[in-house]
């Protein structure tokens, strides 16, 4: 375990955040269709490699979390694998091992994450080919009459059997239950709903003997749903995003890098700064980022539209932001 905890104290040293670059290939098409790109693994690839090839990313970003297909491709021009240009680079390689969302039984409209199954084998696999964290994303919504206790302690026991399974074989586990944004709810509701998923995940991971200090915590902030007409200050959305882990995340975890779950890129970077500003020297976990929306999106369009060079320079503008933030300097 030794290791692990190093690794897990790596993904989150000061300064450094996580590039989610983990899309899946439904995913990623539609987020290349929004920029009216046609999405085949040659394009993806190219749109990866010019993601991870740009120069000093290392500085601001410890860690790129990988698709499947992407962990198994070249970077574009070179005979290397992905994983090892990132290690010849510094930067720790993550995979994606959930295979998503899927419809609960006899739960209206709740998701719960699958992939358990041959997951021992494929990270045995992953391991070999140089993996070093992975990432596990389970959906809870709000509405009406969700999310159902059931759900949560559904999501929350197959976290931790995949956290035991990554520290069985020596992989980081990123675990990453996220209350989603999509809906109506005021910012109480979010925090209601997030302590009580947080509470649940930390329970299960404790009953599985889960050790804390070889893992990383990736939530949502504490904000109104998308439909909301609340319009919180970031400071009373940072100050409630802090009570809540508070409350909830036990000491031993390193760090808490969080997801950004459809905020803008200047409101993810804006809210993350508030956080590190109000709460650096009172926190006993790094407050960091693993964005993937809020790190690429200009980067995409600009990809797109202009060039790999201006892409990239979008990218670092982009990390070196969210750095600042991780520190409370933005
Ligand atoms: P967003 O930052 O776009 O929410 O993605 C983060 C992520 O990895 C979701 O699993």
């Amino acid at each position: 375990m030794k290791n692990l905890k190093l690794i897990a104290k790596k993904m989150v040293s000061e300064g450094k955040g996580i590039l989610a670059a983990d899309e899946s290939t439904p995913t990623c098409t539609k987020r290349f269709e929004s920029v009216k790109v046609e999405s085949n693994a040659s394009s993806r690839n190219r749109y990866r490699s010019t993601l991870l090839t740009t120069k000093n990313l290392e500085q601001y970003i410890s860690g790129v979390i990988l698709f499947d297909e992407t962990f198994h491709q070249n970077i574009i021009g070179l005979t290397k694998t992905i994983p090892s240009y990132l290690k010849d680079k510094g930067v720790l390689t993550g995979i994606k091992v959930d295979t998503g969302a899927k419809p609960f039984a006899q739960h209206k409209n709740e998701k719960i994450t699958e992939g358990l199954d041959d997951l021992r084998e494929r990270l045995i696999t992953y391991k070999n080919k140089g993996a070093d964290f992975a990432k596990w994303r389970a959906v809870i919504t709000i509405d009406k009459e969700i999310p159902s206790e059931s759900c949560i302690y559904a999501n929350a026991h197959a976290l931790a059997r995949y956290a035991s399974l990554c520290q069985e074989n020596n992989i980081v586990p990123i675990v990453e239950p996220e209350v989603l944004m999509e809906g109506e709810h005021g910012i109480e509701q979010c925090y209601k709903v997030t302590s009580q998923t947080l509470k649940i995940v930390f329970e299960q991971l404790k009953l599985l003997k889960i050790d804390l200090e070889s893992m990383i915590l990736k939530p949502n902030m504490i904000l109104p749903g998308l439909h909301s007409t609340e319009n919180p200050s970031d400071k009373v959305i940072a100050e409630m995003t802090f009570t809540c882990l508070k409350d909830n995340v036990p000491e031993e975890v390193p760090g808490i890098a969080f997801l950004s779950g459809g905020q803008s890129s200047d409101l993810a970077a804006q809210r993350l700064n508030t956080l590190n500003r109000l709460y650096f020297n009172k926190k006993p976990w790094q407050l960091t980022f693993s964005y993937g929306r809020a790190l690429q999106q200009e980067a995409l369009i600009k990809w797109a539209n202009q060039s790999d060079e201006e892409s990239q320079n979008e990218l670092i503008n982009r990390a070196k932001m969210n750095h600042l933030a991780s520190i409370g300097k933005l």
